[in-house]
């Protein structure tokens, strides 16, 4: 059987499907000729990150189909229920890449309380001729050991997020409309362990409370942070978005970045992503990653490994 990774597989999965006897084409098929391929090279299974579309005309043209396979979470770019409803297996990895997105915040967030996104700019351009004057301009950073991060939406990445974040000594208070409370347990390189037991906070207490604030809710048709929110919010509030694009409200944010209500805010996600406005790229005060939050080895190996176990018991 033949599996078409479209937007790519790691090493180890291309492996473990091999090893079961399946051919894995890692071809990039443009979205105007993925039809034609799969049906002149007989694919079985479809994979694909976000970049590559499944929808219904490709599913109703390409009748080898047996499986589609997301790497990642989202099934934005792809008709799921019309697939189901084809017989056509429908799956994901949505475990995979929890620990790295976690691992992305706090890149940004150390970032953040050390001016890192600025100097990074800056130090190229003037370090040799003002030393002394950016030395002064990012001398008063601060730790976040000891502080409270508030954490909308306390899923995978929430949780995972959690636990740096006690691991490093901050207090967490998250809100989620579906959990109400949340035994983490943190291990240790040696065996030992600890656990915190959590419970929800209203939304109005979070945004109120916390030093910093970082979203882990899926795609919402509203904001989650508008305008209205950050004025509640403490000044000097760190934001962090490593979710879904158009889960902030950029204008409302760039706004209150501007009045000094928010110190700095870091993005991987961008509400007109794939092309993020030019007021959010440019502004000073925002740390700037594009979407990607899965991106480290390690979890393109677990994704890999993951697809790869689900495809041999489905298909074999
Ligand atoms: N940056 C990246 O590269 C990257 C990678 C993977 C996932 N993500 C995104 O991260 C987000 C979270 O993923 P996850 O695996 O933790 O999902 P998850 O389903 O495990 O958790 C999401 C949680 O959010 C809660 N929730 C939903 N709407 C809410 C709201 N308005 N307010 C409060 N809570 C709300 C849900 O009840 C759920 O507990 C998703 O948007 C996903 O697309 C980003």
């Amino acid at each position: 059987m033949k599996v078409l990774a479209n937007d790519g597989i790691s090493q180890t999965g291309i492996k473990h499907l091999e090893a079961e006897g399946f051919e894995v084409l890692t071809t990039t098929v443009a979205q105007e000729q993925l039809s034609n391929f799969i049906n002149e090279h007989k694919i079985t299974a479809l994979l694909v990150r976000s970049a590559t579309e499944v929808r219904k005309k490709l599913i109703d043209t390409c009748p080898s189909l047996k499986l589609i396979g997301r790497g990642g979470v989202g099934m934005d770019n792809i008709d799921v229920d019309y697939a189901k409803s084809k017989d056509i297996h429908v799956i994901n990895t949505p475990a995979a890449s929890s620990e790295s997105v976690a691992e992305l915040v706090f890149a940004h967030l150390y970032g953040g309380v050390r001016f890192l996104y600025d100097s990074n700019r800056n130090m190229p351009l003037e370090g040799d001729s003002k030393f002394k004057q950016l030395k002064k301009a990012y001398a008063n950073g601060s730790e976040l050991r000891g502080k409270t991060i508030g954490i909308i939406g306390f899923g995978r990445i929430g949780q995972a997020t959690a636990k740096i974040a006690l691991g490093i000594g901050m207090k967490v208070i998250f809100t989620d409309h579906q959990i109400e409370e949340h035994l983490i347990s943190l291990s240790f390189y040696d065996g030992q362990k600890i656990e915190f037991q959590l419970q929800k906070s209203s939304f109005d207490e979070l945004i109120t409370n916390s030093d910093f604030i970082s979203i882990h809710v899926p795609a919402q048709k509203n904001y989650v942070l508008d305008k209205d929110d950050f004025g509640k919010m403490k000044n000097g509030v760190g934001i962090i978005n490593a979710a879904r694009g158009g889960t902030i409200d950029e204008v409302a944010l760039i706004d209150a970045l501007e009045n000094g209500k928010v110190s700095f805010a870091g993005l991987d996600v961008f509400e007109s992503e794939p092309n993020p406005e030019i007021k959010i790229l440019m502004h000073p005060q925002i740390s700037l990653t594009p979407h990607i939050g899965a991106a480290t080895s390690e979890a393109q190996d677990r994704i890999g490994i993951e697809l790869a176990n689900q495809i041999i018991a489905l298909l074999q």
